[in-house]
């Protein structure tokens, strides 16, 4: 996948139309380490033709897996019955951090693995001690070589109860993954409960594996024997849902998403209706979401958190709406150390932001201006392509990696909804 290339986004008013939401890719990456568990060929439907599900391929055919991907039709066929490797290299982890995901069920089924830490990125450091705690507290035994972890387990555990200091996405379902063939039992408290992690348990419940939720945001695990291959339809994915909202919202348009989710956007739905745009939502058999824009948006407040609080992956696309709303947004990151660079290629399209460690006051101009600007990571690059919709004149965003890693070529969604944009790859 070239590095080199831009993304070419024109002023283009009133969006409309209706598109359909493929899979979620931070659904489909865990769900796809899930398989690791099973001895078989499981198949998965709705699967993104992004370059995160092609390095997750390249990962597990390097462990032995053998899989089809029907781009076209995003069916993804994994058969795992000659997974007979259970160590990644750095070259593997340096591609995509999501490849710890496949720590957990490695030592699951091979009771050791030999992992590289997964490089950090520009959002921040990425650390993954919650998941090395984890493993320890259930029995694993962590030595670490330079940059490779070694686990391995060499006694049964006991029943356990882990308390995540943070409700990390990746913790959670690392640990679940690692539970599902132990003996016993495990409770995971403050676990993460994003919709991404509740299709991915569906998976594993489908699989075999004995898992019930409690309160306070708790996962009981009661381990199994084994577990067997499915067919699995992955969920619509919420960060494409939003990211198309928010292009009809900036251009004043009108868009239909008939298999978007509501309840799992409640609050990002909320903030736009603050704004003053009109919301429908449960129109085709509870799902759907319909937008209609005002023409005079209003300011609001976000402030990142983990599900069901705003998702830290909508924030630069909903900032970027924020520009042209009359008034103050108050917009603050709390989910990663790093998350606001996006601002400053804002603000190079006139966008008027000041930020103080990570929270950024949003004061609404009336217009901004394409120019040339880069993308820090994927949503980044979502949030300057929506801005680029309203701009006046031409906007080159640049990064197109970061576009390409987390969506399934969104720019022919647009295209069909009345963008003017198209990705030029050198
Ligand atoms: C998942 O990342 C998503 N990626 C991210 O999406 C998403 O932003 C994030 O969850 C939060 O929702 C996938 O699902 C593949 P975390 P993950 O562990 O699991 C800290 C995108 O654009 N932390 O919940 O890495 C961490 O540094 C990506 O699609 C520790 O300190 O997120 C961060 O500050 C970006 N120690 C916070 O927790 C740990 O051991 C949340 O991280 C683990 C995490």
């Amino acid at each position: 996948m070239s590095m080199n290339g831009y993304i070419l986004v024109e002023q283009s008013l009133k969006l409309s139309g209706t598109v359909d939401l493929i899979g979620a890719k931070n659904a489909v990456l865990p769900i796809m380490a899930a398989s690791i568990l099973t001895q078989g060929k499981s198949t998965f439907y709705s699967v993104p033709d992004s370059s995160d599900v092609h390095e997750m391929i390249t990962l597990l055919e390097s462990l032995g897996a053998k899989i089809f991907f029907d781009k076209k039709e995003n069916i993804l066929i994994i058969d795992t019955v000659n997974i007979n490797k259970s160590e990644v290299t750095q070259e593997v982890m340096d591609k995509m951090r999501a490849s710890i995901l496949v720590m957990g069920p490695l030592l699951a089924r091979f009771r050791k693995t030999r992992v590289a830490l997964p490089g950090g990125c520009l959002i921040g450091a990425r650390p993954i001690d919650l998941h090395l705690k984890g493993f320890e507290k259930l029995g694993a035994n962590i030595t670490r070589d330079n940059n490779y972890f070694y686990a391995s387990i060499n006694q049964d555990k006991k029943d356990q109860q882990i308390v995540l200091e943070y409700p990390s996405v990746g913790a959670t379902e690392n640990l679940i993954m690692f539970s599902v063939l132990q003996k016993g039992t495990t409770n995971i408290l403050n676990a993460a409960l994003e919709p991404e992690v509740l299709d991915f348990i569906q998976v594993l419940q489908k699989m075999g594996a004995k898992i019930e939720f409690d309160i306070p945001a708790t996962i009981k695990i009661t381990g199994v024997d084994n577990l067997k291959p499915i067919e699995h339809k992955i969920i619509p994915d919420r960060l494409e849902a939003g990211t198309l909202l928010l292009a009809a919202a900036i251009t004043g348009g009108e868009i239909s998403l008939p298999n978007a989710i509501p309840s799992d956007m409640d609050l990002f739905l909320e903030k736009l209706k603050q704004m003053g745009h009109k919301i429908e939502i449960g129109f085709n058999n509870s799902n759907g979401i319909k937008l209609i824009a005002t023409n005079n948006p209003k300011a609001t407040d976000i402030k990142t958190c983990p599900y069901p609080g705003f998702p830290t992956d909508l924030q630069s696309p909903m900032m970027a709406a924020l520009c042209l709303a009359q008034g103050e947004s108050k917009a603050e990151e709390t989910v990663f150390e790093n998350r606001l660079m996006h601002v400053k290629e804002l603000e190079k399209m006139g966008a008027q932001i000041k930020t103080k460690n990570s929270k950024a006051i949003v004061s609404g101009v009336d217009l901004l201006y394409g120019t040339q600007v880069i993308a820090s990571d994927i949503r980044a690059s979502a949030a300057l392509v929506i801005a680029g919709l309203a701009a006046e004149g031409k906007t080159e965003v640049l990064g197109i990696h970061h576009w390409r890693r987390g969506y399934d070529k969104m720019e022919n969604k647009l295209k069909k909804l009345g963008a003017k944009i198209k990705v030029v790859e050198v």
